[in-house]
């Protein structure tokens, strides 16, 4: 989401006193040909220690990972891909998903009822859902496609470009939340189906849960829900994730944006330590809505910062909050199988010096038992990461510090009454257990040849510059506006295990412009790949790296040469990156999803500013969702 996080990112990242910025760079520890040899040693080692990852290195020939040629930067108001591949759109905000709903207008005529029906605003998280057979096996050519909606942009949402009614509002909340749209292929080209019995808006008036241990406790009681049990909508639903049981994960970002209060005071340490702020004036919900007043409903917060379950196939089911899994700003949330049955989720707090986070259930997948298994996400232990390690190689061995009330100082004494309070205040346990601070978390994925872990840490200008946040071996660079990408392999290949190795798998940095430091980025980035503020980020079957950015598209100064915001693909084997698409003006690129075959890739284009998708005079530009394919009709980046 660039809109709260990454626009102040880049207004302050270009307003960067550039003495102050050249003395960090030049203070930096580590040289770029050091770091060549750290990153080669910590590679060595890390493989060393793993031979399911030396039999995969051994098996996939890197020419036949990436099968594409690679392509230059751009600048251009359009998508840009490697020869032989083609793009069109499947859907884009406004356009008519249920029944009644209108067409999109582009001068801004749209009711909040409309909205309501219509797909809705920034495009993020997805997950692609293929038919089942009565012989079990996938329908290649239909499917539901669950799509997150993250914020919106009143600039093009409201005809005053600001909330100033109740139905401005509704307007904003309908924008929100997620859209479900059932897919077909024809001819060998996706397209959704309007009206489709399938089709669901999830939106900030839809019924849901809250399960777990917060479920019921006072922190989530309101007067409108007095049991603490039935919450209204999700809101700014960031990345996703997807179960084997066949449910779509759906992560609650930067909730703070929606809420302000009265007064100052009635903003209290545990709520502004997610940065919500009274008198909020971006979005002035809780001008309109009490609900979102938190000198009215000081409780509705708690409400939200969770990872919500649903059936993508049942549009009357009631999506559940899974408050086991913690409350942050989450951004997506990778289920990884474990070997002995274990459901492990690996989770990232999107903010500054902010936290890795990983779930274990209690309880085990059993395969056909999905009653069961759609309760496993209700009952688990939490806990968050520390990175060890040596500055020097960006390598190091990590822990999982368990978030359970009664250990690691979560005690009453320390001011945690209960698990429920620890789930809540889940930042606050964490800086309890001293975890390691990071460069914003973003999307978490494995590689699901050899279980490796990675991680998006897309920037973080405070880094070095504040008391709390000094670097670390993980997160290496003062004012780091470029990101990196950190990597990590549970011990024994187990995922419940206590300990990890780990080493950053890359990190973004811009060669043409800095020279023998970190600033010019790892062995891997050269003047052809470059990008910055990576986030997005998922494998393939195959085991590609598919890495989406969300980071400075100012072309200019420390990013010159690195154009729009951009896709790229990498081996993690070699270790090669090469860019493979680039997103049209002002857009992130962030989102995706597969069709079974990997013939198709979804991708999601959020808040253009240009002319796309529709180029046309007066038009506004909409979030889009995009789907790529190739002209031979072959596998997405392969030879
Ligand atoms: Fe919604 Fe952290 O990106
Ligand atoms: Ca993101
Ligand atoms: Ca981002």
């Amino acid at each position: 989401m660039k809109s709260i996080q990454s626009d102040v990112n880049a207004q302050d990242t270009d307003a960067l006193d550039r003495t102050g910025f050249d003395a960090l760079v030049d203070k930096a520890l580590s040289r770029r040909s050091l770091l060549k040899g750290g990153m080669a040693a910590g590679m060595l080692g890390f493989f060393s220690l793993s031979p399911v990852a030396q039999a995969v290195a051994a098996a996939l020939e890197p020419s036949r990972l990436l099968g594409f040629k690679a392509i230059k930067a751009s600048t251009d108001d359009a998508i840009a891909l490697p020869a032989g591949y083609r793009s069109s759109i499947l859907m884009s905000w406004g356009d008519p998903v249920l029944p009644g709903a209108p067409e999109f207008d582009h001068k801004g005529g749209n009711s909040a009822a409309d909205q309501a029906l219509q797909f809705g605003d920034n495009t993020d998280g997805m997950a692609l859902f293929h038919f089942r057979r009565p012989d079990g096996s996938n329908d290649p050519d239909r499917a539901v496609l669950a799509v997150n909606n993250e914020y919106c942009n009143y600039k093009y949402l409201l005809q005053n470009g600001e909330a100033l009614t109740r139905e401005d509002v509704d307007k904003a909340k309908a924008a929100h939340g997620n859209t479900v749209v059932e897919l077909v292929r024809e001819g060998g080209q996706w397209r959704y189906v309007r009206d489709s019995k399938l089709n669901r808006r999830i939106h900030l008036e839809t019924e849901m849960q809250l399960t777990g241990p917060v479920a019921g406790h006072a922190l989530v009681q309101t007067a409108a829900d007095p049991d603490g049990r039935k919450v209204f909508g999700t809101v700014n639903n960031c990345a996703n994730g997807r179960t084997p049981w066949g449910t779509y994960l759906t992560c609650e970002e930067n909730f703070q944006g929606v809420f302000g209060a009265d007064r100052d005071e009635d903003v209290p340490p545990e709520q502004a330590r997610y940065g919500i702020k009274a008198a909020e004036d971006r979005y002035r919900w809780w001008q309109h809505d009490d609900r979102f007043n938190l000198s009215k409903t000081p409780n509705e917060p708690n409400r939200f910062g969770w990872i919500v379950e649903y059936d993508p196939f049942d549009p009357q089911s009631t999506p559940m909050k899974r408050t086991a899994l913690g409350r942050v700003k989450h951004e997506n949330a990778e289920l990884v199988l474990n070997k002995d049955g274990h459901v492990v989720v690996y989770m990232g707090d999107d903010e500054r010096g902010e936290h890795i986070y990983r779930f274990v259930s209690k309880n085990k997948f059993v395969e056909g038992q999905d009653a069961m298994n759609r309760t496993l996400l209700e009952d688990g232990t939490l806990y968050v990461a520390q990175f060890n390690g040596d500055s020097d190689k960006h390598a190091g061995r990590g822990r999982w510090i368990e978030l359970s009330h009664g250990k690691n100082g979560l005690s009453v004494e320390n001011g945690f009454a209960d698990q429920a309070d620890v789930l809540v205040h889940t930042r606050r346990a964490a800086k309890q257990v001293e975890a390691t601070t990071m460069d914003r978390p973003e999307w978490v994925t494995h590689n699901p040849h050899n279980g490796q872990v990675y991680c998006t840490l897309t920037n973080n200008k405070h880094r070095g510059n504040k008391d709390e946040q000094p670097l670390n071996a993980a997160n290496p660079r003062a004012s780091n506006h470029y990101g990196q990408i950190i990597r990590w392999e549970a011990k024994g290949g187990d995922h419940t295990a206590e300990t990890f190795d780990w080493d950053l798998y890359l990190i973004a940095g811009n060669p043409t412009v800095h020279e023998g430091n970190l600033y010019a980025g790892s062995d891997a980035i050269t003047a052809d790949n470059m990008f910055n503020s990576p986030d997005g980020l998922g494998f393939d079957n195959d085991g590609r790296l598919w890495i989406q950015t969300d980071g400075d598209d100012s072309n200019a100064g420390d990013f010159a040469g690195m154009g729009n915001n951009q896709m790229l693909c990498g081996d993690p084997a070699t270790g090669e990156i090469r860019r493979f698409m680039v997103g049209p003006v002002g857009a992130e690129v962030t989102g995706l999803t597969f069709s079974d075959d990997c013939k198709t890739m979804f991708v999601g284009i959020q808040h253009p500013t240009g002319a796309f998708p529709d180029y046309l005079d007066g038009g506004k530009p909409r979030s889009s969702i995009v789907v790529v394919t190739r002209e031979d009709g072959g596998v997405i980046g392969a030879a």
